[in-house]
């Protein structure tokens, strides 16, 4: 049987909502100083476009591209970073915007390779955080949601470059 979309485990609604609140946060704690916000391709780009209107706060954007599944549905370990940004984040507050965290193997690298550009800070905003499944101690700032060690998809997230389209964040089944 060909994967498909299962139960559904975050509504469009909560999603919404969630989103709504997350941009509130972030609103007050960048009021002194705009952010950029970096999105982490390709997965973050549906949470990062509803996030970023949802934060009333001048800002600026980026996106970078890593890639570390290959394919299958399980981390290899390995992160390849595939682009790049477009803009210096020297003397930036940065907040990376992820749509999952899984393994933290991802999160650990950009953490670590945005560090190195010498920002002011960097923070990190996840949609999802399947906290089970973590082998790296990384610190999250904004977490959305916290799932079991579950595969989902849906609102940005793949199986083999399908079900990003979809507007709530449901289980794989058959995957
Ligand atoms: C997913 C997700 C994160 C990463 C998290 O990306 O978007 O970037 O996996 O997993 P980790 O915590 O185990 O490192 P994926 O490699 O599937 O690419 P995509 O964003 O293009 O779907």
């Amino acid at each position: 049987m060909a994967p498909r979309a299962g139960r559904v485990l975050i509504t469009e609604e909560a999603l919404r909502a969630r989103v709504a609140e997350l941009g509130r946060a972030i609103a007050r704690d960048y009021a002194a100083q705009g952010p950029i916000l970096v999105g982490v391709l390709q997965g973050a780009f549906v949470f990062m476009a509803d996030l970023i209107r949802a934060i009333p706060i001048d800002l600026t954007t980026d996106f970078i591209g890593v890639s570390s599944y290959a394919g299958g549905t399980t981390s290899s370990g390995e992160v390849r970073l595939v682009s790049d940004l477009s803009m210096s984040i020297e003397g930036r507050q940065v907040l990376i915007v992820e749509d999952i965290v899984d393994t933290g193997f991802t999160l650990a690298y950009l953490k670590r390779n945005l560090e190195a550009r010498h920002p002011a800070r960097v923070r990190v905003c996840v949609l999802v955080d399947k906290v089970e499944s973590r082998q790296v101690a990384l610190e999250l700032d904004y977490v959305g949601f916290t799932l079991p060690n579950v595969y989902v998809v849906g609102y940005g997230l793949d199986h083999d470059g399908l079900f990003r389209n979809l507007p709530y964040i449901a289980e794989l089944d058959g995957g």
